[in-house]
């Protein structure tokens, strides 16, 4: 029954809702939704209506990974949240986890407007934020008055101010990490993001022996909670392979196939479109092949040592299946939020429901690699 009110919710939403909601400037959209969440999950009384509407529930989609129970696979993706507003109201929509940020040491302004705009034919949004955050210590501050439903995460990177050194921005990150864990927050997990392509910097962390460096001096910060790397999807599987290696080798938990799209020339990008926004790189459909090959190269690679979640182009429950089905024990996503509507969560979940019952599946863990296991049984037969 639910089912069919999120599909009607759906509907209207991207039939009518969006008809008003897009006529306005993304950005404005975008903070004013993000303060009504945050005024939705205050109270007890909204956030059990919301849950009511929306939350859909199963023991099929529970997972321990890392010690962490995710009652379901599909979380909020980092750029989202970065005022730590929606923590509250994410369960009540059907999310199963949320990352909170990217967050740097340092507050930033962001970069010049324009930094949000949908790409309607292309199912995408130019993103040029530059993680335009308050700091560590302001969101630090904020979440430490609270408890969580879902597993809560937060997301790091460098502070960007263009000001840094490849010495002092590893020295930046460290020094996020550190203020985080002097919180002792009750977050679950943290989210290292070496991946955004709108920084204004020379600091990189793709040279296998710098992200080494970086990776050892967190490392040695002993932190107890899961860290995910967040990866860039421009690269080659070679150049991909060589990141992963010095991630297992840092013993970090886990990968998250990846970040937004470079590549202008895209196919799936509207090139009069992208021709309106000189700056900033894109989000949605454009994402997901290279994130799917990078999940797919991961899983074969390092299933048994790193966690995969999977993220780009996710709209629907068969997009989030099919991520699964190549290696992500989690999917995130955003674009998919603003193109879908509030419901989408819920649709996702449900709509998964439905997919492993009909293959037979008792839980989702049973369906994580199952489509990359089956090519190397059919290579192997061959
Ligand atoms: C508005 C916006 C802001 C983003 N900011 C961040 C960020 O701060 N940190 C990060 O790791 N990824 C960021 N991303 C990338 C997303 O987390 C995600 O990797 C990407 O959008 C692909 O997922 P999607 O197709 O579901 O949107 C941002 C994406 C969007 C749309």
């Amino acid at each position: 029954m639910k089912k069919y009110w999120l599909r009607f919710y759906n509907y209207i939403y991207k039939h009518l809702l969006t008809k008003v909601i897009f006529l306005f400037n993304s950005e404005l959209i975008h903070n004013l939704l993000v303060r009504y969440g945050e005024i939705l999950g205050k109270t007890l009384l909204t956030r059990k209506l919301a849950f009511f509407i929306f939350n859909i529930k199963s023991p099929i989609l529970s997972q321990n990974i890392k010690g962490i129970t995710f009652e379901n696979p599909i979380g909020l993706a980092a750029g989202f949240d970065y005022t730590a507003s929606l923590t509250q109201i994410l369960p009540s929509i059907g999310f199963g986890f949320g990352t909170v940020g990217t967050i740097t040491n340092h507050a930033f302004e962001g970069n010049p407007k324009p930094r949000l705009a949908r790409l309607l034919k292309s199912k995408s949004l130019m993103v040029n934020k530059g993680f335009k955050n308050n700091g560590i210590d302001a969101v630090g501050n904020k979440l430490k008055n609270y408890n969580f439903q879902i597993p809560i995460g937060i997301s790091i990177g460098q502070t960007n101010t263009g000001k840094f050194t490849q010495e002092s921005a590893v020295e930046d990150i460290v020094t996020a990490f550190k203020k985080a864990e002097e919180f002792d927050l009750k977050t679950k997990y943290y989210e290292l993001n070496i991946s955004c392509p709108n920084l204004n910097t020379k600091v990189t962390f793709y040279d296998p022996d710098k992200l080494d460096e970086l990776l050892t001096k967190i490392k040695a910060l002993n932190i107890k909670k899961p860290i995910f790397v967040k990866m860039p999807i421009d690269k080659n599987d070679k150049e991909a392979l060589s990141l992963l290696d010095v991630i297992s080798k840092n013993k970090m938990d886990g990968v998250i196939f990846g970040n937004l799209q470079k590549n202008r020339n895209n196919k799936t990008l509207d090139k009069n479109e992208t021709a309106k926004y000189p700056v900033g790189n894109f989000s949605g459909k454009p994402t997901w092949e290279d994130s799917n090959r990078l999940i797919e190269l991961a899983y074969k690679n390092y299933k048994d040592k790193l966690i995969i979640i999977g993220c780009g182009g996710v709209f629907n429950g068969q997009d989030a299946y099919h991520k699964i089905k190549l290696g992500a024990s989690l999917v995130q996503f955003i674009t998919g939020l603003i193109f879908e509507g509030p419901a989408a969560a819920a649709l996702i979940n449900s709509e998964l429901i439905g997919l492993l019952k009909k293959d037979g599946y008792k839980n989702v863990k049973q369906a994580v690699g199952i489509n990359v296991n089956k090519l190397a049984v059919d290579k192997a037969s061959l």
